[in-house]
């Protein structure tokens, strides 16, 4: 498992997300209270920016329909989106963020 790193933690906004790109993927490093989270960063609805959304109760809320994404699982608690976003494992070394993409662990 490969991880890369992304930025520093101090510029992952506390309860807010940091949308940026890792290998031409999008993803949204989001801060919820203590807890670090890594996930596509965009709806799978329509293609909008889930880190424009507010994060709340451990989900992020897209900004265009109201879809609430479980930052733990990547699934919608609510409609219109049905599907699934991927999630990423995150960690902070020497305060910075690394995230890796693959599934090969
Ligand atoms: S674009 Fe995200 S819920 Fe519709």
């Amino acid at each position: 498992m490969t991880y890369v790193r992304v930025c520093p933690f101090a510029d992952v906004p506390a309860d807010g997300a940091l949308g940026t790109e890792i290998e031409g993927t999008p993803v949204a490093i989001v801060r919820s209270g203590e807890d670090l989270f890594a996930l596509n960063d965009i709806c799978s609805h329509a293609e909008v920016s889930l880190s424009e959304g507010e994060i709340y109760n451990g989900t992020i809320e897209c900004w265009l329909h109201g879809s609430c994404f479980d930052l733990r699982t990547g699934k919608p608690t609510n409609p219109p989106a049905t599907q699934p976003v991927a999630i990423y494992k995150v960690k902070v070394e020497d305060g910075d963020v690394y995230v890796s993409l693959g599934s090969d662990d």
